[in-house]
């Protein structure tokens, strides 16, 4: 079992597409662990994505990710990290497969409408910059299932 952060980004939420992206990752499988509506602070994108600090699209990867409030999930289940970036497809859209998000979704790729987690090590790490532990749940703790009345 993983968990891989999860992020919709500005356009995702300014294009009404949040719901779409959410849908097709529960659809593929994952499960929500966590979610948040929120925004993002200058100091928490430059962490987020300082593996880009250097880079000529950094200031602008800053502002787009700052410039209008996310949805931040914490999605889980089997090789969820591997799972998430197939669904949402490779980084430029004009580069990604019919069928995954951004293939199917997006046209450019300063506007790729969803962040998921590259490897284990970014999920933990970039899980813990958006989420306290309180914030995530916990199934295998729980009774279940919820969806029968008792
Ligand atoms: P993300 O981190 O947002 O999930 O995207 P990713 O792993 O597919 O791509 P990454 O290499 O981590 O790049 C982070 C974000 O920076 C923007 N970008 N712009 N103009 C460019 O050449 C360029 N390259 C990357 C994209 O918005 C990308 O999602
Ligand atoms: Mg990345």
């Amino acid at each position: 079992m993983e968990r891989t952060l999860i992020l919709a980004k500005p356009d995702a939420v300014q294009r009404g597409l949040v719901g779409e992206l959410i849908g097709r990752l529960e659809r593929r499988g994952l499960r929500i662990a966590g979610l948040k509506f929120m925004r993002v602070s200058r100091a928490t994108a430059e962490e987020h994505y300082k593996e880009h600090s250097a880079k000529p699209f950094f200031a602008g990867l800053v502002e787009y990710i700052t410039a209008c409030p996310i949805v931040a999930l914490a999605m889980e289940g089997p090789n969820a990290v591997d799972i998430a970036r197939a669904t949402i497809g490779a980084t430029n859209p004009a580069n990604a497969t019919p069928g995954s998000i951004r293939g199917d979704l997006a046209v450019s790729i300063g506007r790729n409408l969803i962040h998921g987690s590259d490897s284990l090590a970014s999920a933990k790490r970039e899980l813990d910059l958006f989420f306290g532990i309180d914030e995530l749940f916990d199934y295998q703790r729980s009774a279940e299932p919820w969806i029968f009345e008792s």
